[in-house]
């Protein structure tokens, strides 16, 4: 199946690992040329010359914090001056601390939005008009199967990420008649990083061994099973493909079944 990918270019935010390594390494592999960034330079370099010797694709790497807009917009200038376009944005971060409301700050809450929230405001400043030139674009942002269904302990997510869906929803009816598509996607327990440093959490916290907290969480989906990041990027890259040119303003959950609603 030919996606139309080759040689498009693309910037994969916060994508040294985890979800964004995999929709990177994804692109990298339908041809498409890439711009990363993270905060930790050294894992960021590595991972790019990695994709970069896989692929035999054009890979190049910023590091920066997403909460830093400024920054933000200086990245995604400087990728779509290197690569002479920008065909596909995705928006991704870090989550936010789990903790119940009650354990919660008012700081928490602040920076909470400002990763969450207001750094797909900042990459979607930046990235649209340049799309806008080129009447072609897609423009994804990472969230969590949480915008469909609160998770327990992770009120800072439940409850930031909401806000993403208007957002979508906004930009997919501003930005259609310009041929640029807008999608959220929700990954259930997927196993990276983030997913094992939360399962230590719940560990430190009492909850049971590691592997019991991952096997419980496993066992709250349809099929039974974590999430491989893979699984996760081949969506994310399907809404990017041409194929996908007639859907947009979606929320897509990867979750293999975790969300009960209809
Ligand atoms: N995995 C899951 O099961 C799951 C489920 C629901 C939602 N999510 C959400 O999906 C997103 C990605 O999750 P993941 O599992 O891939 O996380 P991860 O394994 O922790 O990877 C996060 C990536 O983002 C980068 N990053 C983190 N904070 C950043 C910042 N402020 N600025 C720039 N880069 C930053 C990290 O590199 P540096 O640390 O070097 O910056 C790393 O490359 C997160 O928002 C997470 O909460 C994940």
């Amino acid at each position: 199946m030919d996606l139309g990918l080759k040689n498009r270019a693309a910037i994969v935010a916060a994508s040294s690992t985890g979800l964004g390594r995999a929709i990177a390494e994804t692109l990298a592999a339908e041809g498409v040329h890439l711009a990363l960034c993270a905060r930790d330079n050294a894992r960021l370099q590595s991972t790019a010359a990695d994709l970069a010797r896989t692929y035999g694709i054009p890979v190049w790497a910023r590091a920066l914090d997403v909460t830093d807009s400024p920054a933000v917009t200086d990245f995604v200038q400087a990728a779509a001056e290197k690569y002479g376009r920008l065909d596909i944005c995705v928006s991704n971060a870090g989550g936010p601390p789990a903790a119940p409301f009650a354990q919660t700050t008012l700081g928490q809450w602040r920076a909470a939005c400002e990763l969450n929230l207001i750094s797909h405001v900042a990459f979607a400043q930046a990235a649209l008009p340049l799309m806008q030139k080129r009447q072609w674009g897609r423009f994804l942002m990472i969230t969590s199967m949480s915008v469909k269904q609160p998770i327990e302990n992770m009120v800072l997510s439940n409850t930031v990420r909401a806000a993403v869906l208007g957002l979508t929803r906004s930009l997919a009816n501003e930005y259609g008649a310009n041929n640029i598509l807008v999608h959220n996607l929700g990954p259930g327990y997927t196993l990276t990083d983030r997913l094992r440093q939360l399962a230590k959490g719940r560990a430190a916290a009492g909850a049971g061994t590691e592997a019991a907290i991952l096997a419980e969480w496993a066992g709250r989906t349809a099929l039974g099973r974590l999430g491989e990041p893979r699984e996760f990027a081949a969506a994310a890259v399907f809404l990017c493909s041409e194929l996908a040119s007639y859907i947009t303003g979606q929320t897509l959950l990867v979750d293999g079944g975790m969300y009960r609603g209809l």
